[in-house]
């Protein structure tokens, strides 16, 4: 066993805008449960191998509770005092939960986000697609991709979905961007939060008291919800329905334009659109770093976690994990990358990975038919990554066209 020790989370892209920071490649090799030290001196682990990170998924002893024990952040937050107690369970949020908790809440949701209701909706996402990309077709070149299209297709169709008015995004954009920066001081952090949840509880308490036809008024109709519990269902959804797929589009497309040879052949082939975009979720993985607390002694990958440890998982590494997926750093559409960890596993799995599929099809194949000489209007270089937030993916993405 390698004596390897991590001190902090390395979080630089040095190796490039779609790889892992250098240190955690090393520490997957070297030694794929790694223990680390956090800034406050507290002994935690990373856990980078495939076969590790799932293993950890599946097994709830790895809990999401917050409210178990300290949950230890690795690098040191200006601004943000380091944790000494755990935090409180937040009504609701049910991805901070264990079972049976988490399964009562989950299992409300499940008959809104299965494979045969997302299939229904299929053509209204690309409905939506194809008036975004109208609407940005008519503007001048160049033009911010992320602005003009990522972030408002993903955003529209969860407004939709949960029955959120579109028009109020101001709110709910700006402060989830807010909450979602990596490091952002305290009082920032709860102004943000509380402006997120403050619209939300008014907004499910006029569900409750005049419910519509949206998957928030069909949770308000149901009184084993408590008014809490609703908001903080909403929260996780709206942020989780935009953030993640609107970074999948703007990286995915910067990952495409960069590697002409796989977006030439995806040109030709629309019909590898549903491969590509399985392939860009493992080489992307933009939800990588995710928190667990041993709620006992554990055992994993040969090391010997110990009750009351924060335990990290990077996703993104066990996506690259070359035990798993030959050759895993090159971007290649035409590899079978079913089983890759990009959604998660176990019973925190994404519950919108249908949803996230469908919007990123339509995404990509839209984007590609619309604008055949779409290319990046600055050097690679000077796109900014989103090292700094909790979702990976960059901030703008200037493209331009010939028209
Ligand atoms: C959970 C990734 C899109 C809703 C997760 C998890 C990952 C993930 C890795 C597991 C978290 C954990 O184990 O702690 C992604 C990515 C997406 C995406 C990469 C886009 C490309 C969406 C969308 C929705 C959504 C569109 C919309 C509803 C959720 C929810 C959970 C979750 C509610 C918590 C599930 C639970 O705790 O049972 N997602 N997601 N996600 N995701 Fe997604």
């Amino acid at each position: 066993m390698s004596d390897m020790v991590l001190h902090g989370l390395p979080l630089k892209r040095d190796a490039g805008p779609f790889d892992p920071p250098t240190e955690i490649t090393r520490a997957r090799q070297n030694r794929p449960v790694c223990p680390m030290v956090f800034h406050d001196g507290h002994a935690g682990w990373l856990v980078t191998g495939y076969e590790e990170v799932r293993q950890l998924m599946a097994d709830n002893r790895f809990s999401s509770r917050q409210d178990l024990g300290v949950l230890h952040v690795p690098n040191e937050i200006p601004g943000m005092p380091t944790p000494t107690e755990p935090s409180p369970q937040v009504p609701g949020l049910f991805i901070a939960m264990d079972p049976p908790d988490h399964t009562r809440l989950r299992r409300k949701l499940t008959g809104a986000f299965t494979v045969r209701r997302m299939k229904e909706l299929e053509e209204h996402i690309a409905e939506i697609t194809e008036r975004q990309l109208d609407a940005m077709a008519r503007l001048t070149p160049p033009v911010d991709l992320v602005a003009e299209f990522a972030l408002p297709v993903p955003s529209l169709v969860i407004c939709e979905l949960l029955g959120v008015p579109y028009d109020d995004r101001e709110t709910f954009q700006a402060n989830s961007a807010k909450f979602m920066l990596r490091e952002i001081g305290l009082e920032d952090k709860m102004a943000a939060y509380t402006a997120i949840t403050g619209y939300l509880a008014e907004l499910v308490v006029g569900k409750r008291a005049k419910p519509g036809e949206d998957i928030l008024s069909d949770l308000a109709r149901d009184e084993d919800l408590s008014i809490e519990e609703l908001v903080g269902i909403a929260f996780l959804l709206l942020l989780a329905g935009h953030e993640t797929t609107a970074n999948m589009i703007g990286l995915g497309t910067f990952a495409l334009l960069e590697h002409p040879a796989q977006l030439a052949e995806l040109r030709e082939n629309p019909d590898l659109t549903a491969g590509a975009v399985e392939e860009l979720m493992r080489y992307l993985s933009v939800a990588d770093i995710f928190y667990r607390y041993a709620a006992e002694d554990l055992e994993l990958g040969g090391e010997q976690i110990p009750a009351g440890s924060t335990v990290i998982v990077s996703l993104l590494a066990a996506n690259r994990d070359p035990r798993r997926f030959d050759d895993p750093d090159a971007l290649d559409i035409r590899r079978n990358a079913r089983g890759h960890t990009g959604f998660g596993h176990g019973v925190h799995q994404c519950l919108g990975q249908q949803l996230a599929r469908i919007e990123r099809r339509a995404g990509f194949e839209g984007l590609l038919r619309r604008f055949p000489t779409l290319a990046l209007a600055v050097p690679a270089e000077e796109i900014r990554v989103r090292s700094d937030m909790n979702i990976y993916g960059v901030h703008e993405l200037p493209v331009t066209w010939t028209t």
